[in-house]
C-alpha cells in the first residue's frame, strides 16, 4: 500500500541487570519494536546497554521514560520488591506494561495493577516464561486434547547452587514458573497451599522450600525449589490417567518423554484379591519432535503483538495475579510452620 508505514512499538526498559540484559537483547531484535530507553540506577548497567545497543538513550530515573509520550510500552525488569511501584507508575502514565515474574509481592498489589490496566484499557503482561517454552507448550496442547487423560498430580524440581537472592526466598524467586505451569495444566481451582522450608544463609529467607498446592478436584502440584543444592535440575513430571509426561529442561534436545504407563483398579469381583484387581499398564515411551524456539523471544513478541493487535496478552495480569495468590498463601504457610493455608 503506498504510504503505508509499519507499526513500530516504542519501548523503554527499567532494570538492565542479569535478566534485563536478556530481555533487552530479545526486544531489540523484534522488527515491530524499537527499544528507545534503558533506565537503570547503576551506571555500569547503563554503559553496558549503550555499548551493546547503539542509539539507545539511558537514564537512572524512570520519570524520564514516563515523561516521553512516544514511549508506548514499559518493561519492568528490576528486582521483585520494585515491580509494583514501577508497573503502577508506568500504567498511571498511560503505558502498556510487561513485568518480570512475579507480577508483584502481594495479592493486594497485583489486584491493583490488574484493575489499573483494565480501567485504562492498557496491556499488562507478566513474564511467565515456561508458558512460551516449546516443550511445556507441547504438553499443554496434549493436555488440551485430553491425550494425558485427567491430570492426577504433577511435581516440579527447580534447584541449583545460586542465584541467592536477598529480598525474596527461593520459592518466590523460582516457583512462579512451576506455579504458572500447574495452573495451566490442571483444569481446576487451587484451594490451598502448604509449604515447608528453611533459611540457612540469611535470617527468614528460605533457601529451600517444598510446597504443595491442593486443587478443588483433588489434583496436587508439588514444587521443590532451592538455591542451595548440588544439582541443577529443571524437571516436571505430570501424571495423567492415560499418559504420564516428563519435561526435563536440562536435556539439550529430547526435553519431553511421554510414558504410556498407568494403573487402574477394577471393581472387586468373586474371590479375587486387591492385587489381582489392580492392572498396571507399562507401554512404550515416545519422545516427540519439538521445535527449538527461544521461549524468551516468543514471550517478548507476544507483548509487542498484544499492543499492536490491541488484545490481552497470553500471560496477562490475571495470570500474574493467580500466581501471586499462591505465593502469598505459601508465605503464610511457611510462617505458620507448614500449615495448610486456603487460597
Ligand atoms: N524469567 C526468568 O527466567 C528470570 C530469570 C532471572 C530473573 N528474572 C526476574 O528478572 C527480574 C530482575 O532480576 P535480575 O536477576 O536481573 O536482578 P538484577 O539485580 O541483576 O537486576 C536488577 C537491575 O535493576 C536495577 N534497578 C534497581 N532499582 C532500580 C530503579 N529504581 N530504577 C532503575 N533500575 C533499578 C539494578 O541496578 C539492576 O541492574 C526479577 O524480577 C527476577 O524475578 C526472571
Amino acid at each position: 500500500m503506498p504510504g503505508h508505514q509499519p507499526i513500530i512499538v516504542r519501548i523503554a526498559q527499567v532494570g538492565a541487570g542479569y535478566w534485563g540484559r536478556n530481555l533487552l537483547r530479545n526486544f531489540s531484535a523484534i522488527p515491530q519494536a524499537e527499544v528507545v530507553w534503558v533506565c537503570d540506577t547503576q551506571e555500569e548497567a547503563q554503559k553496558d546497554a549503550a555499548a551493546n545497543h547503539p542509539g539507545i538513550r539511558t537514564t537512572g530515573d524512570i520519570q524520564d521514560i514516563l515523561a516521553d509520550e512516544s514511549v508506548e510500552g514499559v518493561i519492568v525488569a528490576t528486582e521483585t520488591p520494585q515491580h509494583f511501584l514501577m508497573a503502577e507508575a508506568a500504567l498511571r502514565a498511560g503505558k502498556h506494561v510487561f513485568v518480570e515474574k512475579p507480577l508483584a509481592q502481594t495479592v493486594d498489589q497485583a489486584e491493583r495493577l490488574v484493575a489499573l490496566a483494565e480501567e485504562n484499557d492498557l496491556r499488562l503482561m507478566v513474564g511467565h516464561l515456561l508458558l512460551y517454552h516449546p516443550a511445556f507448550r507441547h504438553v499443554e496442547e496434549l493436555i488440551g486434547q485430553n491425550e494425558l487423560g485427567d491430570i492426577r498430580y504433577l511435581y516440579s524440581t527447580r534447584v541449583n547452587l545460586g542465584i541467592v537472592r536477598q529480598r525474596e526466598n527461593a520459592f518466590e524467586s523460582l516457583a512462579p514458573h512451576d506455579l504458572s505451569i500447574a495452573l495451566a495444566y490442571i483444569d481446576s481451582k487451587p484451594v490451598a497451599v502448604a509449604a515447608q522450608g528453611s533459611a540457612y544463609l540469611q535470617p527468614n529467607i528460605e533457601d529451600v522450600v517444598f510446597a504443595t498446592v491442593f486443587f478443588e478436584n483433588g489434583a496436587l502440584a508439588h514444587v521443590h525449589t532451592s538455591w542451595l543444592d548440588p544439582h541443577k535440575i529443571r524437571k516436571t513430571t505430570v501424571v495423567g490417567s492415560k499418559l504420564m509426561a516428563v519435561i526435563d529442561d536440562m536435556e539439550p534436545s529430547e526435553k519431553v518423554r511421554l510414558y504410556d504407563k498407568g494403573a487402574e483398579v477394577a471393581e472387586p469381583s468373586g474371590y479375587t484379591g486387591f492385587a489381582e484387581a489392580v492392572s498396571v499398564r507399562s507401554g512404550s515411551i515416545v519422545i516427540p519432535k519439538i521445535e527449538n524456539e527461544e521461549p524468551l523471544r516468543s514471550e517478548c513478541e507476544e507483548f509487542v503483538a498484544s499492543i499492536v493487535e490491541q488484545r490481552r496478552p497470553h500471560t496477562d495480569g490475571r495470570s500474574g495475579l493467580a500466581v501471586v495468590r499462591l505465593l502469598e498463601a505459601a508465605r503464610q504457610s511457611l510462617e505458620a510452620g507448614g500449615a495448610r493455608v486456603d487460597v
